[in-house]
């Protein structure tokens, strides 16, 4: 069983689309284990986005991810990082998918609502960063043998 990280951004959270969101998941058959609405300091978002550092956009990224509060997510399920990142879509709101989060619900490009870990490493690492393990709950669910045949 996988487990991925989730952020939903600082616009998601502006635009009251959380609930929107996670019903998402929740339809999908991803379980939470993990949430909590939170300010991400520039010193959690330096760590969580360390691989942009260098790039010309980080400094707004910082920015834009420190502005206000976000609520940050973990689901657990079979392949969650790769099922996640499908759910989003396309890292542009203008680029993605209709059907996806990010083609659905926006067509900037910095403002797109939703992070998600990108392999099973970062969300090792970005699960480990945003939460402490006993803010994760381990429980099952009733109808999780109707969900997961692997
Ligand atoms: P994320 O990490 O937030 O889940 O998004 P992602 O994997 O789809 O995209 P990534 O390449 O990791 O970029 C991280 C975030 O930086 C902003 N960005 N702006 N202006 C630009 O060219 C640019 N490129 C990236 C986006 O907010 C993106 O989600
Ligand atoms: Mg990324």
């Amino acid at each position: 069983m996988e487990r991925t990280l989730i952020l939903f951004k600082p616009d998601a959270v502006q635009r009251r689309l959380c609930g929107r969101l996670l019903s998402r998941f929740e339809d999908k058959g991803l379980k939470l284990v993990g949430m909590k609405l939170m300010r991400i300091s520039p010193e959690l978002a330096a760590q969580h986005y360390e691989a942009h550092k260098e790039r010309p956009f980080y400094k707004g990224l910082v920015e834009f991810m420190t502005s206000a509060p976000v609520v940050a997510l973990v689901f657990e399920g079979s392949r969650a990082v790769s099922v996640a990142r499908k759910m989003m879509g396309a890292t542009f709101g203008f680029d993605a998918e209709s059907g996806t989060i990010r083609g659905d619900f926006g067509i900037s490009n910095q403002f797109n609502l939703i992070h998600g870990s990108d392999s099973a490493e970062s969300a090792a690492r970005e699960v480990d960063l945003f939460f402490k393990p006993e803010e994760l709950q381990e429980y099952g669910v009733c109808d999780e043998a109707w969900l997961a045949d692997e």
